[in-house]
């Protein structure tokens, strides 16, 4: 524990806890209001910690894309949990028969029909059966069923499968989507009925739109991930403030090579080189003159009005997509209300299987 700022070594994490909880509460008491169950997304703070915090203000369970963040995640006794990922192969969905013992109630989504196969297969003798969502593109271009007929094969398919059962829909779609999200999902729930196959939920999601999502009540249920720490993409949208964003990168000035330059200790291996199409690598924090152009794998280049900082000054960056910066870092520091920081595990940093 610590209460200086200047004594973390960087380039490091910093999340302030405060701003994090009140991300919660806030996207919370959104759903609640528009009778909305939540389920977050954990893979943006991949932290045990924050999924108790999401459960605990309301959260109905948690979406992982990965077994190997799910299976974290039911060490740190999350019971619910959706993984949205086509599961494939022996040794994947071996783990996801043990993962299925150890929790209430597991998902997972699947948009064919080999997928469905090797999930019966597996589970075809298990205690109780595994909750199918079909995934459905609605236009973001990913995985998922291409139309509500697509939807109801795979539905039919999911409802004769030994070990499986059906448990509705399931989209992420592109920023902006959210009409062709309900009236895909309103083809698919009707054509459903009139098969005579119940639809127990309509899962949609994402952050940039999470406050105007028109969801008509079509959509029972929203996956949310960035929301928690929010990012500079998410600023650039509208979707949040500055001062909404939790999380940032501190990085120490270590070079001013020549006029209108820095250079800081953060290069491509902290910040990724994932812009999220936005010009630049991130916001620095309290100098809108400064812009973040260049990434080298341990430098980062600063430009502009660079001749405000001297060596070993300390700057913040927000970055572009925090999601995938905190899977750069083991460890952050969490900045509690009284200032004081202490450091804490990214507990599924790096699990990408
Ligand atoms: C399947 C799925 N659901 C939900 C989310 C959460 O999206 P966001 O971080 O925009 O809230 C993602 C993000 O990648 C996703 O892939």
């Amino acid at each position: 524990m610590t209460t200086l700022i200047d004594d973390i070594e960087t380039p490091a994490l910093i999340v302030n806890e405060q701003v994090a909880l009140s991300n919660i509460r806030k996207y919370q008491d959104h759903c609640n209001a528009a009778g909305l169950a939540l389920r977050p997304h954990i893979k943006t703070h991949k932290t045990v910690r924050f999924s108790r915090e999401q459960i605990a203000a309301g959260a109905v369970g948690i979406t992982c894309q990965k077994i190997s963040e799910a299976e974290i995640m039911a060490q740190g006794g999350i019971s619910d949990i959706l993984i949205t990922f086509n599961i494939w192969g022996e040794a994947k969905l071996f783990r996801l028969r043990a993962l299925a013992e150890n929790v209430e109630k597991l998902q997972v989504t699947a948009d064919n029909e080999p997928v469905i196969r090797g999930l019966s297969a597996a589970f075809s003798s298990a205690a109780k059966p595994l909750g199918v969502m079909v995934e459905c593109d609605a236009g973001a271009g990913r995985c998922g069923v291409q139309s509500a007929e697509g939807a109801v094969e795979l539905a039919k398919i999911i409802v004769e499968s030994p070990g499986l059962s059906f448990s509705g829909l399931m989209t992420y779609p592109a920023p902006g989507g959210a009409k062709n999200v309900v009236e895909f999902m309103r083809r698919a729930k009707d054509q459903l009925e009139q098969a005579g196959i119940a639809c127990p939920a309509i899962s949609s999601g994402g952050s940039p739109d999470m406050w105007s999502a028109e969801t008509s009540g079509i959509v029972t249920e929203y996956r949310i991930g960035t929301y928690i720490f929010n990012d500079s993409s998410l600023v650039a949208r509208g979707a949040c403030g500055l001062s909404d964003c939790a999380a940032k990168v501190l990085a120490t000035v270590v070079s001013l090579p020549a006029n209108g330059r820095a250079i800081i200790d953060a290069g491509s291996k902290v910040m990724t080189s994932d812009t999220l199409g936005l010009e630049g690598f991130g916001l620095v924090v309290g100098h809108p003159d400064i812009k973040f152009t260049q990434l080298s794998e341990e430098h980062g280049t600063l430009e502009g009005a660079t001749d405000k900082l001297k060596i070993g000054d300390r700057v913040s960056i927000i970055p572009n997509h925090i999601c995938v910066v905190v899977n750069m870092f083991d460890t952050f520091w969490l900045q509690n209300s009284a200032g004081e920081f202490s450091l804490a595990n990214v507990d599924a940093r790096g699990l990408i299987t």
